[in-house]
């Protein structure tokens, strides 16, 4: 498996793992519009040599010497296999490289797998969004000091 940044082409394939994965997925001119934002980043963990199989990726935005997650996903067959883990390690590694010292997200607090995913990168929880993905919903704000 190797992680390398998304094109155009990738995104109907980008678009079938999200819609596997969320309730309320973002649409395609969403991802869209991510490639053309200079401060976002769709990175993509492909397995096979020519790249075009797609095991999951992570959107990430760097604002303001933060680094925030906003997105990622595993398509089901390849959950538990490590992706996950391999596209937040590239997002924190990138974070260090570029001196960023903060990183942030926020997480479904029903969402037990992604909370103990980001607890392994040492991701604490520090606030309590009431509702933020809808009534009962809350978000949790989890936040990495990387340096
Ligand atoms: C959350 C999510 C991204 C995790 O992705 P993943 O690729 O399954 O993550 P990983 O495989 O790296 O880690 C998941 C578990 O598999 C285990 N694992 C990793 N590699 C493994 C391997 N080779 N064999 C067996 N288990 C393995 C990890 O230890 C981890 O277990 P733990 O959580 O008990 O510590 C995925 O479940 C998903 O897409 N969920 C739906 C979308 C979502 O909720 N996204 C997060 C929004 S905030």
């Amino acid at each position: 498996m190797r992680i390398r940044d998304a094109t155009y082409n990738d995104l109907p394939r980008v678009l079938a793992i999200e819609r596997l994965s969320f309730a309320q997925p973002w649409s395609l001119a969403s991802f869209r519009r991510e490639l053309s934002l200079s401060f976002s980043r769709l990175m993509l963990a492909v397995t096979d040599t020519d790249g075009s199989t797609i095991a999951g990726y992570l959107c990430r935005w760097l604002v303001a010497g933060e680094s925030h997650i906003l997105n990622l996903a595993t398509h089901p067959d390849f959950r538990c296999q490590g992706v996950g883990t391999a596209l937040m390690t590239e997002a924190v590694a990138e974070a260090r490289a570029r001196q960023v010292s903060l990183m942030i997200l926020e997480v479904r607090r029903s969402n037990f797998e992604a909370r103990r995913l980001y607890r392994r990168f040492g991701f604490e929880e520090r606030r309590l969004r009431r509702n933020y993905y809808g009534p009962g919903e809350d978000a949790l704000v989890m936040e990495l000091v990387t340096s």
